[in-house]
């Protein structure tokens, strides 16, 4: 009867211990389903004007989202220039700016000195930059890593969002 007894105990241990790890496993593959939400494609974008490209992961294009949406979104939500319908993030505008703006090093550069569309001069003064830190305060905040996020959200975007990316602008 002990002995009866001792082995329904174990089995119901193992029972106890099996099943949390079962709901682990499937848990933990469900969160890696999720986590492979967009492809290497969605993740790859210019990282300079000549041509390298570069792959994001999806943690730092999130981290990137975070960002923007923390020190841009309230004129930039969703990829429009809320005070400018002209000039916004969608992919076609970025590549016609002078110098293009649709790569990294040259989103980096515009958070750090932007220029006028036409790249003739300096908006600083009016738009939120390292340069001009000491108005757009929250810029304080932002290191070289975070701008480069940042980037790669901008151009990610249009990738997972399509047209939507930019306000619905169609140029084709
Ligand atoms: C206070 C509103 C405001 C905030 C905040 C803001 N922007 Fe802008 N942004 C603008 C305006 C207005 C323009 C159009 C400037 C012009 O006239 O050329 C613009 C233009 C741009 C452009 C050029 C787009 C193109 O097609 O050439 C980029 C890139 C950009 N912003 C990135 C950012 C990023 C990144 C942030 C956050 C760090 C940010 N902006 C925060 C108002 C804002």
């Amino acid at each position: 009867m002990a002995r009866l007894l001792s082995t329904a105990v174990r089995t119901a241990l193992r029972a106890l211990l099996v099943l949390p790890l079962a709901l682990l496993l499937v848990t933990g593959f469900g969160t890696e389903a999720l986590a492979a939400q967009w492809s290497s494609e969605q993740l790859t974008v210019p990282a300079t004007a000549d041509g390298t490209e570069v792959t994001f992961s999806e943690q730092e294009i999130k981290s990137g989202r975070k960002l923007f949406n923390n020190s841009c979104g309230e004129c930039h939500a969703g990829g429009i220039t809320k005070t400018n319908q002209n000039v916004g993030l969608d992919p076609e505008t970025l590549a016609l700016a002078t110098p293009s703006r649709d790569n990294v090093a040259a989103l980096v550069d515009y958070m750090k000195d932007p220029t006028s569309y036409d790249g003739e001069y300096s908006i600083a003064d009016v738009h939120p930059s390292l340069r001009s830190s000491d108005v757009f305060v929250k810029m304080r905040d932002l290191d070289d890593d975070d701008l480069r996020l940042m980037a790669g959200y901008i151009l990610v975007a249009p990738k997972v969002q399509g047209i939507q990316w930019g306000g619905g602008k169609i140029y084709f």
